[in-house]
C-alpha cells in the first residue's frame, strides 16, 4: 500500500470515533465481547446487519456536530438551556485474537497489537504478581485477563438511547439465545460529568483539549494546535511508517488495513480524595494563600489549570477564558516538570517529526460517581477514566508514551530532569516516585509522590477497521443456502 497512489481520504470510510476526539456523547458503553468459536461464520455474516448502524466520521462532522451546534445556538438566542437531542453512535473494533479467530491472518504490522495488552502489562508498569511459572498476572479485573475478541462502542445522549441501541445490536448477534454468536465479557459505562464539571476528568481538570488537528479533516484548528499527517492516526495514509521487530524492519500493511486505526483502551481508576489530600498538604510554599498554593501545585502537576488554561500562559492563577480553547502555545512547558504528556507537545515543536509520530487522538470518558463527603478519608467507590486513544502505531504511540516518557525518571533528558509523570507515571514495584520542578521558585526541589493516584485495572489493544474493510473483508455475504 503506497500512500502516494491512494485516492484522497473519504470520511465516509472512517469510523466516527477515530479522528474527531470521539463520537459526540453524554454517555458511552464499551461492550467487550468474545465471538463463539462455533459460530464465527455466522458472526461474520451478521456483521452485514451491523454495518448500517456504524457511525462514520462524515456523519459526525456533517450531521451530528452541526445539529448540536445549531441547537446550542438556538437555545442561546432564546435564552434557554440547550435541548438534549436524541443521538447515538456505534463503532466496532477487534483484537488480534479476534482477527485470528475470524481467519484474518495477514500481518498487520504492529507488535504491540499482535501481543495484546495483557502480555505487555508488566512493561507498562502495571502492578501484579508473578506466578511460580514466571507468568506476570496484573491486578486487573478478571475480564481483561481473559481473551477478548472485540469491543462495540455505543454513545448517546442518555442511558436509555444507548441501551436501546445495544439491545438492537445484541439482537443482531442473537445474544441471549441458545445459538448466541457472541457473548459479553465485560461492559463498562462512562458518563460526562455533571454541571460545570462537564468535560473535566475526575481530578477536576478539563480533558481532551490538546488533541492534534488532522490534515484535511480538522477545518478550524485552535491557536497553536499541531496539525498532524493523516497517517499518524490512520493506517496506510501519508505519515504511517510501520516497522516490526528489533532492529525495526519496514512492513507493508495489508490492503484492508487502509483507513483503520489502532484503539488503545485502558480501564483507569482514579483515587480522587487521595489526590486532593496530597495537594491540600503540599501547597507551593511561597504562595501566601494556602488554597491557591494547593491549586497551583495541581496545575503544575497537570500543566494546565482546572479550566484547561495552560500554566505557561497564565502561570500564577487560573484564567477560565483560556480554558477549553487554548492549546499549549509555547515550548516552556518543558520547564514545568512532568507537565504530563504536554512534554510531548513541547518537544514536538521544538525538535522534529520524531515526536509528531508519538501523537495520539484521545476519545475517552469519565466513569463512576462524583465524590461526596462520605469519601473524605479515602476512596470508597470506583471512578476514573475509560481511556481510549487512536494511533496508527501502538509501539510509537500509547506504548511509548507510557513506558518511555510517563514512567521514565530521567525524561526529558536534560538538566533538572523532572522525573515521573505524576498523574500516570508508574514506578516499578510501586517504588518511590520523586519529581522536581513543581516549585516555580526552586525548580530543583524534589517532591515525593507517595502513591499512584491512577490505578490501571485492565485494557486491551484493538483495530478499528475502515467501513470498506468491514464490508468487504470482515463481513461475509450470506451463502446461497442461507438465503
Ligand atoms: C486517569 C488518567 C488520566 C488523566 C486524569 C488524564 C488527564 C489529562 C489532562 C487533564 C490533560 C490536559 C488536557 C488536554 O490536553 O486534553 C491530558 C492530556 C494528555 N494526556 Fe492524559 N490523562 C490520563 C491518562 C492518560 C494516558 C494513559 C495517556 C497516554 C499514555 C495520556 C495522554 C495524554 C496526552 C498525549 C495528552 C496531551 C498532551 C499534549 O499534547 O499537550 N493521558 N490528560
Amino acid at each position: 500500500m503506497s500512500s502516494s497512489s491512494l485516492p484522497p481520504l473519504d470520511l465516509k470510510n472512517v469510523q466516527g470515533d477515530i479522528l474527531t476526539g470521539g463520537l459526540p456523547k453524554k454517555t458511552e458503553t464499551f461492550y467487550f465481547f468474545q465471538i463463539e468459536p462455533a459460530y464465527v461464520r455466522d458472526f461474520r455474516t451478521q456483521l452485514t446487519q451491523l454495518l448500517p448502524l456504524i457511525t462514520t466520521t462524515a456523519e459526525v462532522l456533517n450531521e451530528q456536530i452541526p445539529k448540536i451546534t445549531q441547537s446550542k445556538k438556538d437555545a442561546a438566542e432564546q435564552g434557554k438551556a440547550p435541548r438534549i437531542l436524541e443521538m447515538s453512535g456505534v463503532n466496532i473494533a477487534f483484537t488480534h485474537k479476534g482477527l485470528i479467530l475470524m481467519g484474518i491472518t495477514d500481518e498487520i504490522g504492529d507488535s504491540a497489537f499482535d501481543a495484546g495488552m495483557l502480555a505487555g502489562a508488566a512493561a507498562l508498569g502495571d502492578k501484579g504478581t508473578t506466578s511460580a511459572s514466571g507468568e506476570f498476572i496484573p491486578n486487573w479485573v478478571p475480564a481483561f485477563k481473559h481473551d477478548i475478541h472485540g469491543v462495540i462502542l455505543i454513545t448517546g445522549d442518555r442511558h436509555e438511547t444507548v441501551d436501546r441501541k445495544l439491545a438492537q445490536i445484541e439482537n443482531i448477534f442473537c445474544v441471549g439465545a441458545h445459538n448466541a454468536l457472541i457473548h459479553e465479557v465485560y461492559r463498562t459505562v462512562g458518563d460526562v460529568r455533571p454541571g460545570k464539571e462537564k468535560g473535566h476528568e475526575h481530578f477536576g481538570f478539563m480533558d481532551g483539549i490538546s488533541n492534534p488537528a488532522v490534515q484535511d479533516v480538522t477545518t478550524n484548528p485552535f491557536p497553536g494546535q499541531e496539525t498532524i499527517p493523516q497517517g499518524i492516526v490512520l493506517l496506510g495514509r501519508e505519515g504511517d511508517a510501520p516497522t516490526i521487530g528489533t532492529p525495526p524492519k519496514p512492513v507493508t500493511r495489508p490492503p484492508w488495513a487502509l483507513d483503520g486505526s489502532f484503539l488503545t483502551f485502558r480501564y483507569l481508576f482514579q483515587l480522587v480524595p487521595e489526590f486532593n489530600s496530597f495537594l491540600e498538604h503540599n501547597p507551593i510554599p511561597e504562595v501566601p494563600d494556602r488554597e491557591l498554593g494547593s491549586e497551583l501545585l495541581g496545575a503544575r502537576l497537570v500543566g494546565r489549570w482546572k479550566s484547561g488554561a495552560p500554566i505557561d500562559i497564565t502561570p500564577t492563577q487560573d484564567d477560565p477564558d483560556l480554558g477549553g480553547t487554548q492549546i499549549e502555545t509555547t515550548t516552556s512547558a518543558l520547564l514545568f516538570p512532568a507537565t504530563r504528556l504536554i512534554k510531548t507537545d513541547a518537544l514536538s515543536r521544538r525538535t522534529s517529526n520524531a515526536t509528531t509520530s508519538r501523537r495520539i487522538v484521545r476519545a475517552g470518558i469519565a466513569f463512576g460517581p462524583e465524590v461526596t463527603d462520605v469519601e473524605k478519608n479515602g476512596t470508597l467507590y470506583g471512578r476514573g477514566l475509560l481511556f481510549a486513544a487512536y494511533q496508527s502505531n501502538l509501539v510509537n504511540g500509547f506504548q511509548f508514551l507510557q513506558q518511555s516518557w510517563a514512567n521514565n525518571t530521567s525524561f526529558p533528558p536534560k538538566k533538572g530532569t523532572p522525573g515521573f509523570d505524576p498523574i500516570i507515571g508508574q514506578a516499578p514495584d510501586g517504588g518511590p516516585r520523586t519529581m522536581s520542578g513543581t516549585n516555580p521558585n526552586n525548580q530543583t526541589t524534589e517532591l515525593y509522590l507517595p502513591q499512584e493516584w491512577v490505578v490501571p485495572k485492565g485494557g486491551e489493544y484493538f483495530f478499528s477497521p475502515s467501513i470498506p474493510a468491514l464490508k468487504e473483508t470482515f463481513a461475509l455475504a450470506a451463502s446461497k443456502s442461507e438465503l
